[in-house]
């Protein structure tokens, strides 16, 4: 199989570490192979935070949704969609002048530019983590970064126009990580549609999670609930920290919205 899809396909979350730093050069190696994904525009818009300081790490635990093998990662980076380095380089560029002079206002960032925003910094995470994968790490992301705009913000001294739309944690692997079965995917059929969207009806659904449920009830996730709708209505979509998720998204909005 071609080296390249096979990083892709092997590919899995890892959330166990070994006490093993990642050095320089390797880190240098993700780092370019990173800043080398595509970009809107080639405008760059994210930049990638990493986190040194363990006590920053140990609070990340906490925002994060008590998720304690954070403060493990030996690579921690938070990857942000970023608007504010154009915004302040167009002040610096004299755009202002300009729109006076032409008597336009001038605009500020707003919902649609944060989107591309997080399609940049979110390319760039993938990019990151493969590129961690090729060289023996292992990498999980971390989705509640989302979570506790305000927090966040004041931590790592967020300006307005930035949100952090992703967190990658990275180590080496434990050999138990490394044996770990893989999670199931989909059956292809359901998830790829030609040149229509397509609905699903209930013997769709009920094809398409017969595999997961498998899976679901052997990781006793599902104890006492029959389906995994409701499973996962209970245990992702109407859980606390989606409500959090949703609550820092609409007070992070406020700000790309004046
Ligand atoms: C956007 C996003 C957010 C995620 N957030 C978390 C997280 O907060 N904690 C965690 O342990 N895993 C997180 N994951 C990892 C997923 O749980 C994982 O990718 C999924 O269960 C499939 O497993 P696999 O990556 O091993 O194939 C996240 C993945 C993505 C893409």
């Amino acid at each position: 199989m071609n080296q390249t899809i096979e990083i892709l396909r092997k590919r899995k979350s890892v959330r166990e570490y070994e006490n093993r730093e990642v050095s320089a050069e390797v880190r240098a190696e993700i780092l370019n192979a990173t800043l080398r994904a595509p970009t809107a525009g080639n405008l760059t818009l994210y930049s990638i935070l990493e986190v040194t300081d363990q006590s920053l790490k140990d609070k990340l635990v906490t925002t994060c949704d008590s998720q304690p093998f954070i403060a493990t990662a030996p690579m921690v980076w938070i990857f942000l969609a970023d608007y504010q380095r154009w915004y302040d380089y167009f002040h610096v560029s004299g755009v202002e002048e300009l729109c006076a002079q032409q008597g336009i206002p001038m605009l500020k960032p707003e919902e649609g530019d944060l989107f591309l925003a997080c399609c940049d910094a979110l390319i760039a995470a993938q990019t990151a983590v493969v590129a961690a994968e090729a060289l023996g790490l292992g990498s999980c992301y971390i989705g509640d970064i989302i979570e506790n705009y305000e927090t966040h913000r004041d931590i790592f001294n967020l300006p307005p126009y930035t949100f952090p739309i992703g967190m990658v944690v990275f180590g080496y692997p434990t050999q138990t990580q490394k044996e770990r079965i893989q999670t199931p995917r989909f059956d292809q059929k359901f998830i790829v549609f030609e040149n229509q969207y397509r609905s699903l009806d209930r013997d769709e659904f009920n094809e398409m999670f017969f595999e997961r449920q498998k899976f679901i009830s052997k990781n006793k996730i599902a104890e006492g609930i029959d389906t995994f709708g409701k499973a996962t209505y209970l245990r992702k979509f109407s859980a606390e920290y989606s409500a959090e998720m949703r609550r820092s998204v609409r007070e992070m909005l406020k700000v790309w919205k004046k």
